[in-house]
């Protein structure tokens, strides 16, 4: 046999064998072209070796050497499927969690959340509110001095209103003309809102973020939510708020919520007191509360003489701690799912 002849059939083989590999879609396809072409006995590797038998004597050597790279060359390729169907055959057990797929088991449950405990705690207290004919109101956490404090009847002097108590914002405000603007420290911040919006009687109640510089512990933290509630109406009175804020006890901690109030002052509030709530026989405080200061009707254009009315503002935190038992308020700010999925 010509050495051309020789070397033409080796390339054939080459061809044939790496366009049978790459096909090769799984191990049982590639082990049966591994057979054909590189079986032992006879494969069609071994079948062309025996041809070099019958090539000139001068040219043997020539044709042993490109015996020799073809065959290294459909071994490498035969090496490359092997790697490619294991490869994939792996990717597709790891997506089914094990070798075999059983398309008879039952799929695996996505894993469901739920809403935070505060979120939670929110919907509930507006809730009771609502039976008891509270509307809900929002307002803006980035607040105005006018809202946060001057229509509050907290003049300018006061240490409430001292830098390092507030969270002020650099730069906003004197592009606007508004004035200074901080991060709201109360909800209160919103009865102005909606009495400058509203026309007596007004019912809300408002629930929502506040900030104030405070170093977190187990009690405080530099953001938290208040729930603030607002009525003004003909001959509102004290009783009225206390009437309110009991429902609202025995609502939120079941039959045994009590409440008391503490004198205590607030700008906004004359008199003003400290609510404290009781649950499995602890007093804890929960908030203030105090009939509208009549300057505040006043700022917002209500008539003191015909209106009055009672406001309160507890912080959600300490109602829902109470409640479930949390010991340390930086727990709801964590989201740590072991926490959280406890509620
Ligand atoms: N705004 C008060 C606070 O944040 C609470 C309060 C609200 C007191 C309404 C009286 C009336 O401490």
């Amino acid at each position: 046999m010509a050495l051309a002849e020789f070397v033409a059939e080796l390339a054939g083989l080459l061809d044939d064998a790496e366009k049978a590999f790459a096909a090769a879609g799984d191990a049982q396809a590639l082990e049966a072209a591994r057979i054909e072409f590189l079986g032992a006995k006879s494969g069609r590797l071994k079948n062309v070796q025996k041809g070099l038998a019958g090539v000139d004597k001068d040219d043997k050597p020539a044709a042993g050497k490109r015996f020799n790279e073809v065959k290294e060359a459909i071994a490498t390729a035969f090496e490359a499927a092997k790697e490619r169907v294991e490869r994939a055959r792996t990717a597709v057990a790891g997506r089914r969690g094990s070798e075999q797929f059983d398309p008879t088991l039952p799929g695996r449950p996505v894993r469901l959340g739920h809403l935070h405990l505060l979120t939670q705690t929110i919907e509930d207290l507006k809730e009771i509110m609502g039976r008891l004919g509270f509307t809900a109101a929002s307002g803006p956490e980035i607040e105005d001095e006018w809202h946060n404090f001057q229509a509050l009847n907290i003049p300018p002097a006061h240490p409430a209103r001292d830098p390092l108590e507030n969270f002020y914002l650099a730069t906003a405000g004197a592009a606007t003309g508004s004035g200074p603007l901080l991060l709201r420290t109360q909800t209160s911040t919103v009865q102005i809102r909606v009495m400058e919006q509203t026309p007596p009687p007004v019912r809300i109640i408002s629930l929502g973020r506040v900030y104030r510089p405070d170093t977190a512990d187990a009690t405080h933290y530099p953001m938290f939510h208040q729930i603030e509630g607002l009525l003004i109406d003909r001959h509102a009175t004290m009783a009225d708020l206390k009437s309110v804020l009991r429902l609202f006890a025995k609502s939120y901690f079941g039959g045994d919520g009590h409440i008391r109030f503490r004198p205590s002052f607030f700008p906004f509030t004359e008199p003003s007191v400290e609510v404290d709530m009781s649950w499995n026989e602890r007093w804890i405080e929960m908030g203030g509360a105090g009939m509208v200061d009549p300057n505040v009707l006043a700022a917002v254009g209500y008539d003191p003489e015909e209106v009055s009315g009672f406001a309160f503002g507890l912080g959600v935190e300490r109602v829902c701690a109470r409640r479930y038992g949390v010991t340390d308020i930086r727990e709801f700010y964590k989201n740590d799912v072991r926490f959280l999925e406890q509620f």
